[in-house]
This record gives structure tokens, sequence and C-alpha cells, in this order.
């Protein structure tokens, strides 16, 4: 038997924040094409429903790189799945669940860079902004949180509650 998590950003906030970084980013991009880069494996759902209220011309990579064990972040980042196509040309938006160190999206921005793209920018649903270990430009945010290691929406503890439809707090109730 799992204890319910409390709710610390509610299902219904969460899809009103989508909607107006998509309305942002359809505003920005208008008449031009761009291609999500969402960050495997925490992104995912985060990703699907900004996708899907973006009206401008959109296409989907993934990218896969692992850097945490349980709750800690090492800032140790592991390469496991790149983007298919090209990017030498197109505008780029990273769609990330979180930044919390931003060692990862320091890594992933550094990356992506060197693949030639007209546009670079990030989109991230949360950022933790006292835990900023490196300087990280969030061009399109969700919510500037607390640092608390937070769960659901696609995001994971070791792998679990990322069906949750809200985002908790993990360990709390
Ligand atoms: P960073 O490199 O420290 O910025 O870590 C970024 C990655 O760590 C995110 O993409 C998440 O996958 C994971 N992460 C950081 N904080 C949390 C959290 O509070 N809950 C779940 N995952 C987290
Ligand atoms: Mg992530």
């Amino acid at each position: 038997m799992t204890t319910p998590i409390g709710v610390y950003i509610s299902e219904s906030q969460i899809a009103k924040r989508v909607k107006e970084l998509a309305e942002l980013i359809n505003r920005d991009y208008a008449d031009q094409e761009i291609i999500l880069v969402c960050i495997l494996n925490g992104s995912f759902i985060f990703c699907a429903d900004l996708m899907r209220a973006i009206t401008v011309n959109v296409q989907v990579e993934f990218i896969s790189v692992s850097s945490y064990h349980g709750a800690v972040s090492t800032g140790d980042i592991q390469f496991r799945l790149d983007v298919k196509q090209s990017l030498v040309g197109k505008n780029i938006i990273i769609v990330e669940d979180i930044v919390d160190t931003g060692l990862t999206l320091s890594f992933l921005l550094e990356h992506l860079r060197t693949k030639r793209p007209n546009s670079l920018r990030l989109c991230s649903l949360l950022l933790k902004k006292a835990r900023l270990k490196t300087p990280v430009h969030v061009d399109y945010l969700g919510f500037d949180i607390e640092d608390k290691f937070v769960i659901g929406y696609g995001l994971d503890y070791d792998g679990r509650y990322r069906e949750l439809p809200y985002i908790g707090v993990y360990g709390e109730s």
C-alpha cells in the first residue's frame, strides 16, 4: 500500500500553465517551424500536452540522458539516446520537466549547439532556482518551485509516480 501524495501543483494549474506556455510559443514562432526536443523520461507527459497545444508547424525528437540515482544529483551525465534528424538551421526548443542544479541542461544546450540550429531555446515545466549550480536561462518556464523533491506528471522517484496527474512532494501526504 502506498501512502497518498499531497497536491503541490494541481492538474488544473498545470493544464492552465501548459496552455499559456504554448500560446507564448505560438506567438514567438508564428509562421515558423519548430522541433521540440523532449528530454526523456521525465518530460514525456509535459511534452505531449505542450505539443498538442502548439498550433505552429511542430515536430518532436527525443534525447535521453541519465544523471540521477535516487534523489541525489551527481552531475555525472550519461548519454543514452540522441536526436535522429539533422538540426542544422532548425528552430529548437528543448522541453524539460525540471531544472534543478542546471548541470543536465547546460550539458544539453552545449551538445545541441554543436548541431548548428538556427535557434535554441529552453522550455521547462519547473525550476528550483535556489538549487542552480550553473546559470541556465529558461525561456519558457512553467513554475518556479521551492527546494523540494517533486513527483508526478512525468517526474519520478526511482521510476515511480510518473503517472500521477498532478505534482506532489515526495514524502509529503
Ligand atoms: P539537474 O541536472 O540537477 O538540473 O537535474 C535535472 C534532472 O534531474 C531533471 O530532468 C529530473 O529528471 C531530475 N530531477 C531533479 N529534481 C527533481 C525532482 O524534484 N523530482 C524528480 N526529478 C528531479
Ligand atoms: Mg529530466
